[in-house]
C-alpha cells in the first residue's frame, strides 16, 4: 500500500523522516507486506531535501492513484485541507491528520464521509502531540461513563508560562523560543489567545461525550492578561497558573466546556507539567482520574501520533474502526456563567481599603485574602467561596470603589 503526504512543514517532514528511519518496524506493524511512501504535496520547493523525488505540487495525482490508499493531511487550516481531505475520503483512501481546527470544525461531517465510504479518518496526532489520548479515550477507557477532562492542551502556552515563572524571561522572548523550537502555530495568536486549546478541548469533549462540540460554543480566554502578580498571588495560595481546557457533564445530558487560565494546587499533577509538555486528566467513573503526560508539540512526537495512525489504517482495510460522534444539537455546552464556581479575584482599590473589604465580605462571605510582596498599596487580592460565576460577578459589581484588575478561576483537578 502506498501513502502521500499533504503538507511538508513541521509535522510533515517528521512524518517523512520517522518513516524512512523506523521503515522496517513500521512496515511489520502494519501486517501490510509493503507500505510506502510515494507523494509528498506541497506549493513550496525542497530541491535539497532527501524526499525531494517525491513531491509533486498537483493534488489530482494523490486523488487520481489507485496505489495510494492512505493520505496524511499536515498542511494545517481549513483550507484547502477540508477540500482535499473530503475528496480523499469519497475517493475511498483513508485519511490520517494532525490538524485540530479541521477536525474540530469539520469532524462530524469527515467522520461520516469516512464511515459513508469504509475507510478510516483518524486524528490522534489532532490533541497532545505524542501523547496518546484519542486512542485511550475511545477504546482503553470507552467502559467508563467520562464524567470531566481537564488539560494543559498547548505546549506553547506551557512553554511561555514555565519560562515566565521559572527564568523570569519576557513574554516576547519565551514565545520567540517557543516559535524557534516549532512549537507554536504559523500564526501564535491561536495559542496565546486560546484558540488552539480550544479546538483540542472540542475534539476531546466531542469523544467524551459523544457529540461534536464545535469551538465558537466554547468560551476561550487565553495567557495574554496574566501578570507577574497574578503568579505570585497563585503561589500564595499554594499552586501555579496554568491554561486549563476543560469539558464536562453537567444535568440533562448537557455539558460545559471552556479554556482559561486557572489556578492548580501545588499538589495537583497538573501542576507539575512544565515546558512543551501537555498533560490530560480523564475522571472516568470506573478508572477515577487517569493522567496522560507528554510532549505535546514539536515534529517528531507529532509525527509519531501520525505515523502509528497510518499504521492503524493499513492494519484495518477489509474493516473500518468503528468510532466517532454523533452531530451538535442547540444548547448542549451549558452557559459557563451559570457554573459553580470560586475564583480568584485582584483588585485596585480606589477607597478606603478597610471600607472595600467589608463591603466585600458582606456580599461574599467566607473569601480569603491573598498577599504577595511588594504589592501596591491600592492592590489586594482574595477567593471568592463558591457560587454560579454570574452571581460573583454580579456582587462585585455592586461593592463601591474597587477596580477588577483580574479574575482567574480555581480548579480542584
Ligand atoms: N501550537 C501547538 C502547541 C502545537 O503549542 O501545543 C501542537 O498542537
Amino acid at each position: 500500500m502506498k501513502v502521500a503526504i499533504m503538507g511538508f512543514g513541521v509535522v510533515g517532514s517528521g512524518v517523512a523522516e520517522l518513516f524512512a528511519k523506523n521503515h522496517n518496524r513500521i512496515v511489520s506493524n502494519s501486517t501490510q507486506s509493503e507500505l510506502e511512501l510515494k507523494y509528498i504535496l506541497d506549493i513550496r520547493d525542497f530541491p535539497d531535501s532527501p524526499f525531494a523525488h517525491m513531491m509533486i505540487k498537483d493534488f489530482n495525482i494523490i486523488l487520481d492513484d489507485p496505489e495510494v490508499g492512505i493520505v496524511v493531511e499536515t498542511m494545517g487550516g481549513l483550507k484547502p485541507a477540508y477540500d482535499f481531505v473530503s475528496a480523499c475520503l469519497k475517493a475511498k483512501k483513508s485519511v490520517v491528520t494532525s490538524n485540530k481546527e479541521l477536525v474540530a470544525e469539520k469532524g462530524y461531517e469527515l467522520l461520516t464521509l469516512a464511515e459513508e465510504n469504509g475507510v478510516n479518518f483518524l486524528f490522534e496526532a489532532s490533541v497532545g502531540g505524542g501523547i496518546p489520548i484519542i486512542r485511550p479515550i475511545s477504546q482503553c477507557l470507552a467502559a467508563n461513563e467520562i464524567a470531566e477532562i481537564a488539560g494543559i492542551l498547548n505546549g506553547t502556552t506551557n512553554f511561555i508560562l514555565t519560562k515566565m515563572i521559572n527564568e523570569g524571561m519576557s513574554f516576547a522572548d519565551a514565545l520567540k523560543l517557543a516559535q524557534q523550537y516549532g512549537y507554536a502555530e504559523s500564526n501564535p495568536a491561536a495559542d496565546i489567545e486560546g484558540t488552539d486549546a480550544c479546538r483540542k478541548i472540542c475534539i476531546l469533549a466531542s469523544l467524551s461525550f459523544g457529540r461534536h462540540v464545535y469551538p465558537d460554543e466554547v468560551y476561550t480566554e487565553g495567557i495574554t492578561k496574566l501578570t507577574s502578580a497574578d503568579v505570585e498571588y497563585a503561589k500564595n495560595w499554594g499552586g501555579v497558573v496554568k491554561l486549563i481546557a476543560r469539558a464536562g457533564r453537567v444535568d440533562n445530558g448537557k455539558i460545559f466546556a471552556m479554556v482559561s487560565p486557572a489556578f492548580v494546587k501545588e499538589s495537583s499533577q497538573l501542576a507539575s507539567v512544565d515546558d512543551v509538555f501537555n498533560a490530560i486528566l480523564v475522571r472516568g467513573d470506573a478508572t477515577g482520574d487517569v493522567v496522560f503526560y507528554g510532549r505535546g508539540a514539536g515534529k517528531m512526537p507529532t509525527a509519531s501520533a501520525v505515523v502509528a495512525d497510518v499504521i492503524d489504517c493499513a492494519k484495518h482495510t477489509a474493516k473500518k474502526k468503528l468510532f466517532g460522534w454523533d452531530d451538535s444539537q442547540k444548547d448542549y455546552v451549558v452557559d459557563y456563567r451559570t457554573l459553580t464556581v470560586s475564583l480568584y479575584v485582584r483588585v485596585s482599590a480606589v477607597g478606603k481599603t478597610a471600607e472595600i473589604k467589608k463591603q466585600l465580605e458582606a456580599k461574599l462571605p467566607g473569601i480569603k485574602y491573598l498577599v504577595r510582596n511588594a504589592a501596591p498599596e491600592n492592590e489586594f487580592a482574595f477567593v471568592t467561596p463558591e457560587m454560579p460565576e454570574k452571581d460573583i460577578k454580579e456582587k462585585l459589581s455592586e461593592v463601591e470603589g474597587i477596580s477588577i484588575l483580574g479574575t482567574i478561576r480555581i480548579t480542584d483537578y
